[in-house]
């Protein structure tokens, strides 16, 4: 590597984990880079969800390397992790996990108190950017689940990270309503040159990532980019 090169945004080298006797993940390597698409396809059970807590230092592989924009993180305590995860990476699970007693506006700027780029401006330009400006002071209680998820995203966003991990973020939403949230989350990653890795079920928003990865018994099995546009 030319010291010109940057660094991967995300890159995981050669995981293997395994719960008690089954081996979940075979020896999985990957790179993103700042500002690249990835989608991963698999059916249930194919190691999508256990791969995401790995590269988003949740939990620690058995064995095998992660790295965050050229720094390796598995190798650190739990406290060191969630500290730089808190300036690097945004996450998006299915469930969204909002904080109940904090209104709207404060679950964006959660990762900005934990250290993570932005201010209050950029918080407030992402609630505006899902539709949810004007909704800032009010609970999350009252939204809708869809709503709620573009919270999390906003949130997932507002420190700036080189790196948004997103776990089936739409797959609570009807199908329209979770294409739209799911653009909105790459629309939104793209214009920060976030590198984005989405766990999807869904072929149309594949299609709309630079490359899919298709995962099957714990081993990326096909790589394959995006056709070129045009
Ligand atoms: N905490 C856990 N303890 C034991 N087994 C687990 C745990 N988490 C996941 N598994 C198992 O690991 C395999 C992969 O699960 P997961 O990563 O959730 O797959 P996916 O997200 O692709 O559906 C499954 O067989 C699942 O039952
Ligand atoms: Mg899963």
């Amino acid at each position: 590597m030319t010291p010109t090169t940057p660094a991967p945004a995300l890159e995981a080298r050669n995981l293997r984990h395994t719960f008690g006797q089954t081996t979940v993940l075979h020896g999985v390597s990957l790179t993103v880079q700042p500002g690249e698409v990835v989608a991963v396809t698999g059916p249930s059970g194919s190691g999508k969800s256990t791969l995401l807590h790995l590269l988003g230092g949740l939990d620690v592989p058995q064995q095998g390397e992660v790295w965050w924009a050229g720094q390796r993180v598995d190798t650190l305590d739990t406290q060191s992790r969630a500290t730089r995860r808190a300036g690097r990476l945004g996450l998006v699970f299915q469930h969204h996990y909002l904080l109940e007693d904090l209104t709207i506006l404060q679950n964006v700027q959660v990762p900005l108190m934990l250290g993570g780029a932005g201010d209050l401006i950029y918080a407030r330009h992402l609630l505006t950017r899902v539709g949810l400006g004007e909704r800032g002071s009010e609970m999350p209680s009252i939204l809708s689940g869809g709503e709620r998820q573009r919270v999390a995203i906003a949130r997932a966003l507002a420190g700036q990270p080189a790196v948004i991990l997103a776990d089936e973020p739409t797959g609570s939403l009807d199908r329209a309503n979770a294409q739209r949230v799911a653009q909105l989350l790459i629309d939104l990653a793209r214009e920060q040159q976030a590198g984005v890795l989405l766990v999807t079920h869904d072929e149309a928003l594949a299609a709309s990532a630079d490359r899919t990865l298709h995962l099957l018994d714990g081993s990326i099995v096909e790589d394959v980019p995006a056709p070129a546009a045009g």
